[in-house]
């Protein structure tokens, strides 16, 4: 897959460029290796969003995430409208903060008209700081604290139940909740006027027992999952809730992993879900809302060819649309929280090449400033990334190389057998598709200060998540008095 130039050397850099195949095309960003943004100018510099990557380094410290705003942008809105497009119903997509929740990234999604998902009290807290509406926030996990449904029902924000447990917690603080009167449980100086938090919006979490090809530790929707409740009990489960005055189930969720290219296990699950919905009408629950999870892959590499972001909605609402007409139900409203590929092809990481070690006959290590604790998921998953050289973008392709962390661990590789230009030390390594579970993941393992992120557009970049200090690193810290030295 690598360009060969008429000269019969290869050159980097340019075969990861966005693909504009005609002047009208809306690239899918899940199907590309760089943000739609990404150019080569004076030659050998890779620009995104009119920023030099090596400026942008230089300015604001190495290593650096930087956050291509019209990327994230254009996915978003092309799920949205392909929702519109595709889907007779009402339809609301939510962004699976997950993959990368903090202020700005929440703050972009929601002003596409997105959602957002979160799965603790602490994704709750930034997309509420963040000033994104309570009722377009929907709380997941499968082990929520007292605190965090507390937090979620006061908040006025969806619940997404998951097991029996929780049914019950809920039920119980609802209890409390009633008995104190409306709002009795908020904060002394919050409004007094606020709404009842009761009944409590709720949405039931399935496991649908679909399998999909991804890696083990990221399917969910398989039986053997520690998500959701055993689709075995959905009539207990429905004739629970219908008899609960204080919660108001809306609708019925399921997720079964990341990272998937086929079509196939989405649009079973949607069938299936379809028949949940039906189910649902004869333990009297009118369900209004089925929410599919998110799941859909994105390209890491030459080789993945994930569906569009368009095909793969296009595939799920057909086979809503169908089923319904074959049940003959209302549409549902149709809810979709995918994570990954709103965000991991709209950000790149940039490195600073140091030292490097060749062992002759058999590897050369090129070492970077990060590494696992910047991005965890090689030594987690396996995961494969490509890179390119940002100061050699048309420097023939010369070495393969393993591109190494910075940690105390020789599972620290980011890169095995990348294909580079002969590098120095100095040089930046731009690691592309590292917009989710990356930051999101990151550590200081080793005590490494978590690396700024910048978000560029038009020519501007904006720091949305600062460089961690030596300070930061010991702000938790205490020395008991007897421990001094
Ligand atoms: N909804 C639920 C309930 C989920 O659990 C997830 C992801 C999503 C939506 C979003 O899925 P996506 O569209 O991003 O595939 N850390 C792993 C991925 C874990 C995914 C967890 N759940 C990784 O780095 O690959």
């Amino acid at each position: 897959m690598v360009s060969t130039h008429p000269t019969g050397v290869q050159h980097s850099g340019s075969q990861y460029l966005p693909q504009r195949r005609d002047i009208n095309a809306n690239p899918s960003p899940n199907q590309e290796l760089l943000p739609l943004t990404a150019r080569v100018h004076n030659h050998d510099s890779l620009e995104i969003a009119g920023c030099d990557v090596t400026t942008l380094v230089e300015q604001f410290g190495s290593p650096l995430y930087i956050l291509d705003e019209e990327t994230l942008r254009s996915a978003c809105q092309q799920y949205r409208d392909a929702f519109k497009q595709h889907y007779k119903g009402e339809s609301q997509v939510l962004y699976a903060s997950k993959a990368w929740n903090c202020l700005a990234v929440c703050a972009i999604a929601a002003s596409e008209g997105l959602g957002i998902d979160v799965v603790s009290g602490g994704e709750l807290y930034t997309a509420l700081q963040a000033g994104v509406s309570p009722n377009k926030i929907y709380l997941h996990g499968n082990n929520k604290s007292r605190e965090e449904l507390v937090l979620a029902i006061e908040s006025g924000v969806t619940i997404v139940a998951d097991n029996w447990y929780e049914l019950r917690t809920l039920v119980e603080i609802a209890g409390e909740q009633g008995s104190r009167g409306a709002g009795g449980a908020r904060e002394v100086n919050s409004p007094s006027s606020s709404p009842s938090p009761l009944p409590i919006r709720i949405m039931l979490r399935l496991t649908p027992g679909i399998e999909c090809h991804t890696h083990e530790y990221i399917r969910t929707g398989h039986l053997d999952s520690k998500f959701g409740f055993d689709p075995n009990d959905l009539g207990e489960v429905f004739t629970f809730v219908s008899q609960q005055p204080t919660l108001n189930c809306v609708g019925v969720h399921a997720h079964i992993g990341s990272q998937i290219f086929e079509r196939q296990p989405h649009q079973d699950l949607a069938a299936v879900m379809v028949q949940w919905l039906r189910d649902a009408g004869k333990y009297g629950l009118n369900i209004t809302e089925l929410n599919v999870g998110g799941g859909l892959g994105i390209k890491y590499t030459e080789s993945d060819d994930p569906p569009s972001i368009e095909e793969w909605v296009k595939a799920i609402c057909e086979v809503v649309q169908e089923a319904c007409a074959v049940e003959n139900l209302p549409l549902p409203k149709l809810l979709s929280e995918p994570g990954r590929s709103l965000i991991a092809t709209a950000c790149v990481t940039a490195y600073t090449i140091g030292s490097s070690k060749v062992i002759p006959e058999i590897r050369t290590y090129v070492a970077i400033d990060g590494g696992m604790s910047d991005n965890p998921r090689p030594i987690t998953y396996q995961s494969v990334y490509r890179a390119v050289v940002a100061n050699k973008m048309s420097y023939p392709l010369t070495q393969t190389v393993t591109i190494a962390g910075k940690h105390c661990e020789s599972g620290d590789i980011l890169i095995k057998n990348a294909l580079l230009p002969k590098t120095e030390p100095g040089d930046i390594l731009v690691v592309m598709g590292t917009g989710a579970y990356n930051y999101s993941m990151a550590s200081n393992y080793n005590r490494l200060p978590r690396p700024a992120a910048v978000v560029v557009a038009n020519g501007e970049a904006n720091l949305f998540l600062q460089r961690e200090t030596y300070q930061d690193l010991i702000r938790q810290d205490s020395l008991p008095e007897r421990l001094k030295i």
